[in-house]
């Protein structure tokens, strides 16, 4: 690190104090520490100690009239090699999520080229809510790094995660992301290139449904979400924007995309309605065509009378839905076509009745091992006409269909 510039922006926390720890720690490193203090930071920490530690003019004006003739937040943000925020308070990160540029930390963070990494700290509730969590993926999907929290007792009384990461955590994080031997994921600069689909929203559903019986009993299929996931990583790393809708999978969503659990085809329906408007939506999911009609609100005793008769009711097909909307219709819909026979000629005509602009079609005979599997053979199918893949790992399938996605887009 011997050497190197971080522009450290303190927020307005109480765990601004490790701020001045982790100063100290990185001039030890041989690291050049340039301070930038938002006015909240200044009840938690003084501009002259923050000064004194770091042996540095200390930046907190947006409006320095003489910096400002030479763009001087500009100037601050790309003489770094790399831009820190200590802690990352809740409205720190709402701001970058949203790209507000109201005050010189704001700006520097928006007009930045360099790398980004944040240690958020905060009370545990602030830290689980909703929008934080949604900040945070938006964040992590623009490349942002993340160090912490950590989990334990916060000064507020509570306990659980939010306590900023310790300045040795921070410093190895640091470490970790000035090293040139990983790519930056910054969508500045020449890296645009790498990122086609940055400020793109994608929705991906993913998994299968399951359509409850009674209470203790469903129907569903094998799906394990592996193939959706993949895909919903790979427009990630190409930097979209992802609401990933998934049912219960075995597979583990990925990080940095904003993950909606669902359990039937009605709420998979309603997720995919509340995540529009999108660039494009990818329908991996293996919807349940029925739900049981005559479902019981009580577990189904055995009966002398006989079996129980299960009545089915059509499901919504979402993918027919959202390819039909008139106002909100993504510019690119995706379906996936689960196949056993005839697959090219099944998911041929599926494409045409389903209204979807491409079919991923794939062999899902049980001797393929597709459900479940590491690989998949598919065919894209669309107005141009069929192209087979050879088959390939569910991650390269995933790579190819996003470069493609991103092509079309
Ligand atoms: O999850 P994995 O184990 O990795 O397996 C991957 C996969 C085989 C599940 C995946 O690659 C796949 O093929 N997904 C679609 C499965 C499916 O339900 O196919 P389908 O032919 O029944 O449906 C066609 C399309 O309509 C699909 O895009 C499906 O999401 C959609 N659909 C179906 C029914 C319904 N009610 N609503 C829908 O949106």
């Amino acid at each position: 690190m011997q050497g190197r510039t971080v522009l450290l922006v303190i927020g307005g926390g109480i765990a601004a104090y490790k701020s001045l720890t982790l100063i100290r720690e990185l001039k030890r490193e041989g690291c050049r520490v340039v301070p930038v203090l938002t006015r909240a930071a200044e009840e938690f920490v003084t501009p002259l100690s923050v000064a004194a530690l770091a042996g540095e003019e200390v930046h907190r004006d947006l409006f320095d009239l003489t910096r400002e003739a030479q763009m001087g937040h500009i100037q601050l943000s790309r003489d770094a090699d790399l831009v820190v925020v200590v802690p990352a308070t809740a409205d720190l990160m709402a701001k970058m999520a949203g790209g507000h540029a109201d005050d010189l930390a704001s700006t520097l963070l928006m007009a930045t080229d360099k790398r980004v990494l944040v240690a958020p700290a905060m009370n545990v509730r602030m830290w689980t809510h909703p929008a934080t969590q949604r900040n945070l993926a938006t964040l992590k999907a623009d490349g942002i790094l993340t160090v912490g929290p950590d989990e334990g007792d916060m000064a507020c009384g509570e306990f659980g995660p939010g306590r900023a990461a310790e300045p040795e955590a921070i410093v190895a994080a640091i470490r970790d992301a000035l090293d040139p031997q990983r790519p930056s994921p910054l969508l500045l600069g020449p890296e645009v290139a790498a990122r086609p689909l940055a400020g793109r929203h994608v929705i991906v559903t993913s998994g299968p449904t399951r359509e409850p019986i009674d209470p203790v009993r469903y129907i569903s299929n094998h799906s394990s979400g592996a193939q959706g996931t993949a895909i919903a990583a790979a427009l990630r790393d190409l930097g979209a924007r992802v609401s990933f809708v998934t049912g219960p999978a075995t597979v583990a969503p990925p990080d940095g995309v904003d993950v909606i659990r669902i359990q039937t085809a009605a709420e998979m329906r309603d997720a995919v309605d509340a995540a529009l408007p999108a660039d494009a939506a990818v329908m991996a999911a293996a919807v349940a065509d029925w739900r049981v009609a005559n479902a019981s609100d009580q577990k189904m005793k055995k009966s002398r009378d006989g079996m129980p008769v299960l009545q089915f009711a059509e499901n919504p097909d979402i993918l027919a839905w959202v390819s039909g909307l008139a106002d909100r219709r993504p510019d690119l819909v995706v379906g996936f076509a689960a196949e056993t026979n005839d697959v090219v000629a099944n998911a041929t005509a599926k494409r045409l009745r389903k209204g979807c602009d491409w079919i991923v079609a794939n062999d899902v005979s049980p001797e393929t091992g597709t459900f479940g599997g590491e690989s998949n053979t598919v065919t894209l199918i669309s107005e141009a006409g069929a192209e087979s893949w050879p088959r390939m790992g569910k991650d390269e399938v995933a790579r190819k269909l996003a470069g493609r996605i991103a092509e079309a887009l």
